[in-house]
């Protein structure tokens, strides 16, 4: 029995799994995993759940996987693949062969000196490990000033928590977001109350403190880390697969070998939106590469040229990011900060490539249209900048 053998349960290998079904694909299909869980949503690890405990949100009822005749393996490693047998080698000994190899192996945190005296954020046991040390009275200290670290301190400052964040660059979220839009979060935060230390590294972290660059100690009852993450790439190299930062696959998410694919977070694939090769750390990234690696294996598929997005909660604002800009774009505003809803858009040689909403879906929903359907050469500055112009007619007259 070969079919579909696909190596982590996170969101991409659980959606290749489902998605397999619904295209009709009848082969056996197992999904397996080192976390002894259902597959479940981690984007409200470091939001809502951290609010409000509870059970992880699924990413499909827990029935589903054997109504589907999905097997699930969950708890357990898979060790090595063999490429030349069309087989995985798994912890407790087993061998499962495969006819199609699906790598979803995702990434995990990168670690500081100290690692062990602090708390990261990855799984549902993490998310519980914090929530329970958050609360009136206690000091949180937050290394690291992206998604991660400011969604902790937005729901950790909610819960009461006294919190410091410290951010190695000058401004906060910079792989993400223009600095107009950093300052509008930091200025968020700091209205709030929490503290933002930008331009400080932490070096080490202590049992209840860390240190910073200069030798500056911060004492902490909690110390969270959000320093990034690393690709998990170990399993594809060790069978030979080409790695650079993440599995290099192509248009198609194939890898250097036919047989096996890879998706979400590890893979290192050439985007048709950017023009550029890149790795991208996003539920859309997982759903929809899962998706399209699916839709191949089902017999049909095309090169794929999904929109990247993005979202973070904080502090009641919600923040949506279409396409992928880089460090020096131009940024026009649309709408007025002070005032609701209002949106970045990022233009590079003329071109539109991102855009940075807050509470303004409207506006994100276009731009994705815009952003997807060759639009972004035919929309100008001075059009997004002008609220009276719809930006639904500029993305559907282009369509
Ligand atoms: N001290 C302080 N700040 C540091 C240090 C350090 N020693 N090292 C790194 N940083 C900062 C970086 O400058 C960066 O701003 O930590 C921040 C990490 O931000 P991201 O790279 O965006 O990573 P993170 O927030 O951990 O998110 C990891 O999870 O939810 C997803 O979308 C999220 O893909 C992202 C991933």
């Amino acid at each position: 029995m070969a079919g579909v053998v696909i190596v982590g349960n996170g969101m991409a290998g659980a959606t290749v799994a489902a998605t397999l079904r619904t295209k009709g694909y009848e082969g056996p299909i197992v999904l397996i995993g080192d976390e002894p869980h259902v597959p479940y949503q981690r984007p409200p690890l470091s939001k809502a759940q951290l609010l409000q405990d509870g059970d992880p949100q699924l990413v499909r009822p827990e029935a589903f996987w054997a109504d589907k005749d999905i097997e699930l393996v969950a708890g357990v490693r898979v060790e090595a693949i063999d490429r030349a047998a069309h087989e995985v080698r798994l912890a407790d000994g087993r061998a499962l062969a495969y006819e199609h190899l699906v790598l979803a192996t995702g990434a995990r945190n990168r670690e500081l000196p100290g690692a062990e005296s602090a708390l990261g954020l990855r799984t549902v046991e993490d998310s519980r490990a914090l929530r329970a040390r958050l609360g009136a009275g206690r000091r949180l200290v937050v290394v690291g000033g992206g998604f991660i670290g400011l969604e902790v301190a937005a729901a950790a400052h909610t819960l009461g928590t006294d919190v410091t964040v410290v951010e190695a660059l000058d401004r906060v979220m910079s792989r993400v977001v223009s600095p107009e839009m950093s300052d509008f979060f930091e200025g968020l935060h700091a209205e709030a109350g929490v503290k933002i230390l930008t331009g400080r590294r932490v070096e080490s972290i202590e049992e209840g403190a860390v240190t910073l660059d200069g030798d500056q100690r911060l004492e902490a009852d909690v110390v969270v880390v959000g320093v990034g993450v690393v690709p998990n790439v170990e399993l594809a190299a060790a069978a030979g697969l080409d790695v650079a930062d993440g599995i290099v696959v192509d248009e198609r998410l194939l890898t250097s070998d036919p047989a096996i694919s890879a998706v979400g977070d590890c893979a290192h694939y050439p985007c048709a939106i950017t023009g550029r090769s890149q790795r991208l750390e996003s539920i859309q990234n997982a759903t929809d590469h899962a998706r399209a690696v699916a839709t191949r294996i089902a017999g049909e598929g095309e090169p794929y040229a999904a929109v990247p997005w993005f979202w973070s909660d904080q502090l009641g604002r919600k923040l949506q990011i279409a396409g992928v800009a880089a460090d020096g774009a131009e940024s026009v505003l649309r709408g007025d900060p002070g005032d609701g809803g209002f949106s970045i858009f990022r233009f590079a040689d003329g071109a539109l490539v991102a855009v940075e909403s807050v509470d303004a879906m409207a506006d994100h929903l276009a731009a994705r249209k815009l952003l997807s359907n060759g639009a972004s050469t035919s929309v100008t500055p001075q059009q997004v900048a002008d609220p009276s112009v719809s930006l639904k007619e500029l993305a559907a007259a282009v369509a």
